[in-house]
């Protein structure tokens, strides 16, 4: 059993895993980390962001998602890059709030820019299929409209097609999309999601695909899934499950981790049923390293490995779903 292999006999471009560089010192976890039987992608789920890559205004750094690249590339793994324009995880300079209207335009169009053109080709050279940048992250609020952060407050909407439009001049060939969570099945906050794609298509702003991030809870697994993914399909844009993971209130029992099987299996079974969901990315793969515990009190063991690198009854339902 083998969770890319399995994604690609179903058609799918890949089957992957976020990590983070300070976990690349751990060598039994980097060895299954580069194991393309179940990954074929890699996502760095923090050395992209703005607070890595442009501390201050006009200093770039990017050598952790350098590091992150380079694995990548000598194991033949494709790379997402995540992400642009997310309101968390900013550089106290953009947050403060201290810019007009013009002004943070401009740094935010610098700052996509920037950082899709570092990355041009580098993400992905072993596919030149693919190229695929989560460019604007978590702009809705749950009843579906627009997130009040410092972008939308400051600039509007506008700053979705700034960065989108910044993103498309960098890359031409990078996939764009705009990623969220809460978005798996129907919903008003999935309704937002498919009315702004269906806005900027209209208005011809570079938009290629929606990302449904999948922090999902074991027992609570949406049953419109396929039903969201396909509407969203017909827009005209791919899919991609890009944050995968579903947890539990600790500790986990034999019941919750047969449950937690069976929410895999759901949730690979409804990108396998659409065409257009093309790749599914779960947020590191083993508990040890999962962010779930550190945010959400009393729950995790939410991905397929437990804390000692063991497959869980997890595995076997990804397996089961493709
Ligand atoms: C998380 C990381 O995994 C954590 O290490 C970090 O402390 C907080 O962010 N949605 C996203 C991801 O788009 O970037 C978040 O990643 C998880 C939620």
């Amino acid at each position: 059993a083998q969770l890319n292999l399995f994604a690609r006999a179903s058609g799918k471009l890949y089957f992957g895993t976020a990590t983070d560089n300070p976990e690349l010192s751990d060598r039994p976890y980097v060895a299954q980390l580069k194991n393309t039987l179940d990954f074929a992608q890699i996502t760095p789920s923090n050395s992209m962001k703005w607070f890595a890559t442009e501390p201050s205004r006009g200093v770039f750094n990017f050598t952790g998602g350098d590091e992150i690249v380079r694995l990548a590339k000598k194991n033949k793994q494709l790379v997402r890059g995540h992400t642009c324009a997310w309101h968390s995880q900013l550089a106290d300079w953009v947050e403060a709030g201290n810019f007009d209207k013009k002004t943070l335009e401009s740094v935010l169009d610098n700052h996509c820019r920037t950082l899709v053109k570092h990355f041009k080709g580098e993400i992905c050279k072993s596919s030149p299929k693919f190229d695929a940048w989560d460019v604007v992250n978590e702009p809705f609020n749950e009843d579906g409209t627009f997130r009040e952060t410092v972008f939308y407050n400051t600039i509007g909407l506008s700053y979705i097609s700034t960065a989108l439009r910044a993103a498309r001049a960098a890359d031409p060939k990078a996939k764009l999309y705009i990623n969220d969570y809460n978005l798996e099945g129907l919903s008003p906050k999935s309704d937002g999601m498919a009315n702004l794609v269906k806005k900027l298509k209209a208005e011809r702003v570079p938009i290629d695909g929606i990302g449904v991030q999948g922090h999902l809870i074991v027992g609570q697994v949406p049953t419109t899934i396929k039903e969201n993914f396909q509407r969203f399909a017909d827009l005209g844009v791919e899919v991609a499950i890009t944050e995968l993971d579903i947890r539990m209130p600790l500790p986990p029992t034999r019941e919750l981790l047969e449950q937690q099987k069976k929410d895999y299996q759901t949730v690979i079974a409804a990108c396998k049923a659409v065409k257009k969901c093309i790749g599914v990315t779960i947020w590191d793969w083993t508990d040890k390293y999962s962010w779930v515990p550190g945010v959400f009190e009393g729950e995790g063991a939410a991905l397929p490995w437990d804390e000692n690198l063991t497959k869980k009854p997890a595995y076997y339902g990804i397996v089961d779903g493709w």
